[in-house]
C-alpha cells in the first residue's frame, strides 16, 4: 500500500528547473547515496539553473533526516 507520504514525494519537485519529483531524491538516499554528488548522478539533479542552491538545501535536509533517524535506532538498541 502506497502512503500519503509517498503519494506526496511522487508529487512534490526535487528539482523544477528539470523536473525531477522528490521521491527520486528519497529513492536514491533509500539505495545507499550518501552526498549530494552520489544523487545528482543517479537523479540528475543539480544541473539546473538553481546552481545547486535550491535542490541542495533538499538533499542536505533529507540527508540529515535519514543520519538522524538512524542515530535513534542506534540509541535504542
Ligand atoms: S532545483 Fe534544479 S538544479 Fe537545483
Amino acid at each position: 500500500m502506497v502512503t500519503e507520504e509517498e503519494i506526496l514525494a511522487r508529487l512534490k519537485p526535487g528539482c523544477i528547473c528539470k523536473g525531477i519529483k522528490l521521491h527520486r531524491i528519497i529513492q536514491a538516499i533509500e539505495n545507499g547515496a550518501t552526498s549530494f554528488k552520489q544523487i545528482s548522478q543517479i537523479t540528475g539533479i543539480g544541473g539546473g539553473s538553481c546552481g545547486s542552491k535550491r535542490c541542495g538545501q533538499k538533499v542536505a535536509e533529507l540527508l540529515k533526516y535519514k543520519e538522524n533517524i538512524e542515530l535513534f535506532a542506534r540509541e535504542e538498541e
